[in-house]
């Protein structure tokens, strides 16, 4: 939450913090800020809304300075007003700062502050922050040898908050200097020529540079245009590893597409191609995954899996659950992340965790693998931002490579996690018992994933239409069985989280058990059906459904005989292999929510209240 974008060098900061903002709005949008440093002091724009109402207040500012800040705002503590957008500037004039977290202790120092004189503006826990910076700045003058005077008072601040932070500071007293330090909020510096960059997201600083250094929590890193260095909270120095980005900025642009959203579902068959790649064995039996940092024995003796993950990555460790158990033949438990951490559940000793994260920095996820860890699990992540802290804290794991998702709703992040968790199942059920034909027949229909999705888009104008004669529902259903339910409950998730209908997933057969209650002519079901062993049982609950003047939106695999008249609306998807099907079984899902939230106005790619990776608790 909150997007953080700092520049210094021989350029105009504005424009460049802006158009970096503009690529954080992802996460959070209630407000955006912005300080340059001219005429010998800060001034600061600060505006309710997008960075788009930001960008006029910057013009009457005219800012021509070359170095500053700019921040964009996901509340948490204060409302959404002018003057709890950030940057805040310390009651005495001399330090501004942008903050990314939550500082929980902000009481206490608020009341010490108060006490000696310090005046607080805003509503917020960041703007003791900037008072706390000021006074040790104030309090002493002089540096530890050879210690920058800004970074020293950062650090002594930074000693007293408890919480988590990304922040960026500056100062009267340092013109052309940054100084920015993380605990549990991401933070990116950028390498540029003659210029230095920060932001929370690769994706604010590509078009300036590609090399970056990915600050680490508990580190302080000080900028100049021509120089970086990084120490940690304990005054140690750190050398500085800078790696290559390895995606570009069109990667992040629509291309023509109206919304994120829309470019990202249908990127999708290039997505799993990419997440697939090279990592089938030579003899097309398996999945090889290069980072896993476990032998295949040591997988072996694995007999039980933990996964943990929120919102649509815990579906896609659902369906994953689903495989695992019916193809390799092992014990699979999910927990939302959030719940695991605090529930001290009894685990065996020779449980494996996974989380699964698309940013690889969402807190709560963060916080049940430390849990798990410190346990004495070894935890290996499925996660689509290099470098993400996630990634980073992990004993190793298997990265999505689908490229920056932008869209605060998940699409192809989600298609390549179901994949992943697939490949996982071969991987395992071939350590187990599958046999080498069965590997072999699972292998060729993961393969043929890309194409079925590419079939399954090509609904898009019926999806369309559907569409156009639901979204005026104000309920919705979403049902299904067996690896469809995790489907279901995304299928309602991303209706919910763009179209802001009220819609809820269940399995088929649950329905029955209270959410029957809402079928009317005015709740729809959206059912997920495929042939097989629970097509009848589905029909079964279709028919409850229609016999309470229910409406049926099915989407329903190519070899499926509905009977004439059991659905109002039918969206075939192609036939396919039991562990693609949730993969193709989602798109239709995707659509149908991103149209009715088009027909409906909506901000698709932000949505209100969300925030595309949630870095509070
Ligand atoms: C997805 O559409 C949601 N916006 C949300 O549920 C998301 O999947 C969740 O916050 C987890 O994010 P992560 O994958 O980055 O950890």
């Amino acid at each position: 939450m909150c997007g953080i974008v700092g520049y210094v060098g021989k350029n105009k900061a504005a424009p460049l913090i802006l158009e970096g903002l503009k690529r954080l709005e992802y996460r959070g949008y209630d407000s955006a800020g912005i300080a340059v440093w001219q005429n010998g002091g800060f001034t600061v724009a600060k505006k309710v809304g997008r960075v788009a109402n930001l960008e006029g207040e910057a013009a009457r500012h005219r800012l021509t300075g070359t170095f500053g800040m700019g921040h964009t705002r996901w509340a948490t503590h204060g409302g959404v007003t002018d003057e709890n957008a950030h940057p805040h500037v310390s009651s005495d004039g001399q330090v501004a700062l942008i903050h990314n977290g939550v500082i929980e202790n902000y009481v206490g120092m608020k009341k010490f502050l108060v006490e000696r004189g310090y005046g607080f503006r805003s509503e917020t826990d960041t703007e003791v922050l900037c008072n706390l910076i000021a006074y040790h700045l104030a309090k002493e003058p002089a540096a530890e040898e050879g210690e920058s005077r800004f970074v020293s008072a950062v650090r002594k601040t930074l000693r007293h908050a408890e919480g988590t932070y990304g922040i960026v500071v500056m100062w009267t007293g340092a013109p052309g200097e940054l100084v920015t330090a993380r605990k549990g909020s991401p933070l990116i510096l950028g390498v540029g020529d003659g210029e230095s960059l920060v932001a929370s997201d690769v994706a604010a600083i590509v078009s300036r540079t590609q090399s970056v250094v990915y600050l680490k929590d508990g580190e302080i890193a000080h900028l100049t245009p021509s120089a970086f260095s990084i120490t940690t909270l304990n005054a140690g120095e750190v050398a500085p590893v800078i790696d290559k980005v390895t995606w570009s900025i069109t990667d992040a642009e629509l291309n023509g597409y109206a919304h994120f959203m829309e470019k990202e579902i249908f990127e999708q068959p290039a997505a799993l191609e990419n997440a697939m790649r090279g990592r089938f064995s030579e003899d097309g039996s398996t999945a090889n995954f290069g980072g896993l940092n476990l032998t295949a024995s040591e997988f072996r003796g694995i007999d039980r899996f933990q996964f943990c993950a929120c919102g649509t990555a815990l579906h896609a460790c659902m369906v994953t659950e689903h495989l695992m158990e019916r193809f390799a033949r092992v014990p699979v438990e999910c927990d939302y992340a959030s719940e695991f951490r605090y529930r001290n559940m009894p685990l065996n000793r020779n449980t494996l965790f996974f989380v699964m994260s698309q940013s690889g920095e969402t807190i709560d996820t963060l916080a049940a693998m430390r849990e798990a860890k410190r346990k004495g699990f070894k935890v290996l992540a499925v996660n689509n931002v290099v470098g993400s802290t996630i990634a980073r804290e992990a004993d190793g794991g298997i990265y999505q490579h689908v490229g920056p998702e932008v869209g605060v709703a998940s699409t192809k992040a989600f298609t390549s996690q179901l994949l992943i968790g697939a490949m996982l199942a071969l991987y395992v059920g071939r350590l187990r018992d599958m046999s080498f034909a069965d590997g072999v027949e699972f292998a060729h229909a993961l393969k043929g994933a890309p194409d079925l999705v590419r079939q399954a888009l090509q609904q898009a104008e019926h999806i369309k239409g559907i569409a156009r004669r639901y979204a005026h529902h104000r309920d919705m259903l979403f049902l299904g069985r067996l690896s469809l339910f995790p489907i279901a409950l995304e299928g309602a998730l991303k209706l919910k989280e763009i179209s802001y209908i009220h819609a809820e997933g269940y399995p088929a057969a649950e329905m029955k058990h209270g959410p029957i209650a809402l079928v009317s002519e005015e709740c729809p079901s959206v059912f997920l059906v495929s042939s097989g062993e629970m097509f009848n049982k589905v029909l079964s609950s279709m028919q409850e459904i229609k016999a309470r003047k229910g409406k049926v939106i099915a989407v329903a695999t190519a070899d499926c005989q509905l009977p004439d008249g059991l659905a109002d609306e039918v969206i075939r998807i192609p036939a396919c292999h039991e562990a693609v099907l949730p993969i193709v079984a989602t798109i239709p899902v995707q659509l149908l929510s991103y149209y009715i939230a088009v027909e409906l106005g909506r901000d698709v790619d932000k949505p209100r209240n969300l925030a595309k990776s949630v870095t509070v608790e």
